[in-house]
């Protein structure tokens, strides 16, 4: 069933609750990939409902960015998501949402939404707390389930969630790839095949920092050396930012000794892509 409204998911759910059911809500822009029916796959597994959100939300879009040309397709999601174990695809409009003059927003503060992405996208992760804890309220879920491929956006929905005492148990998921290793991302649709090939540079670098890491590399510096350089021989690639952190914290270190995240973000044409790996 899909529900636009935001009342009337509401009313549905209190029901479910009132029989028992716990709910697992999976949070998503749309335009389903294999990443996120991992994640309802999980959800279904986890929980008595499972809420799928599509929502594409204005707010964590930068006006210069894609949100208007972001790919939608609610009848394809809503078959995907209900195949996958879906129970209710949530599809509210902007005005459901953000109805006029709404002009509240949640952040979380600190430097995590500042780093990585947040270094060239100041606005977004307010933008991507606000709507998910607008999506909490709404559905007042058990579980929420989210993709490591977002491993900031996750760290950070963590964080809002303790600081917050929201009391919803996160799930982080594992990436999924293509069987090529590109990491799946409803924008790989805006790649030319020529891009799509010299994309797979990503998760090759990635792979040889790790190797690098397993055999004793311990410099932050050397480990993203290499990786830009292994990136910068692809012509088309453009490097946003290439970076070494402790995981979840964000704190850039120069030895590597704690749960460590290696993260980066690589324009090719006008598509910009993310793609990570946490060395335990
Ligand atoms: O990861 C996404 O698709 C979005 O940032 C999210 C969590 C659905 C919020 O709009």
């Amino acid at each position: 069933m899909i529900i636009e409204k935001i009342d009337l998911l509401r009313k549905f759910l209190k029901e479910k609750r009132q029989s028992g059911l716990s709910i697992g809500l999976v949070p998503t822009m749309g335009y389903l990939h294999e990443g996120h029916l991992s994640l309802i796959r999980r959800a279904k597994k986890e929980n008595g409902v499972v809420v799928v959100s599509v929502f594409v939300n204005p707010s964590q879009f930068a006006p210069n960015e894609d949100f208007d040309a972001y790919p939608r397709d609610i009848d394809r999601d809503y078959k995907l998501a209900s195949e996958a174990g879906a129970d209710i695809v949530f599809h509210p409009d902007t005005e459901e949402m953000y109805p006029p003059y709404s002009n509240t927003f949640v952040e979380v503060g600190g430097e995590m939404t500042k780093v990585l992405c947040g270094a060239s996208r100041p606005t977004h992760f307010r933008g991507v707390t606000t709507v998910v804890n607008m999506l909490f309220n709404i559905t007042n879920p058990d579980n929420a389930y989210f993709g490591q491929k977002d491993a900031q956006q996750a760290a950070i929905i963590e964080k809002m969630v303790r600081d917050l005492h929201l009391g919803i148990k996160i799930t982080v998921c594992p990436i999924v790839r293509e069987a090529s290793g590109l990491a799946m991302s409803s924008r790989n649709k805006y790649l030319s095949e020529e891009e799509k090939t010299q994309a797979l540079v990503l998760n090759r670098s990635l792979d040889m920092a790790k190797r690098a890491i397993v055999n004793g590399q311990r410099n932050s510096a050397e480990i993203v050396r290499m990786i830009t350089d292994r990136i910068n021989k692809e012509s088309l690639a453009s490097i946003d930012y290439v970076s070494v952190c402790s995981y979840p914290d964000l704190i850039a270190a120069e030895q590597i000794e704690t749960r460590t995240l290696i993260a980066l973000a690589v324009r090719f044409g006008k598509t910009r892509l993310i793609d990570n790996i946490i060395i335990e």
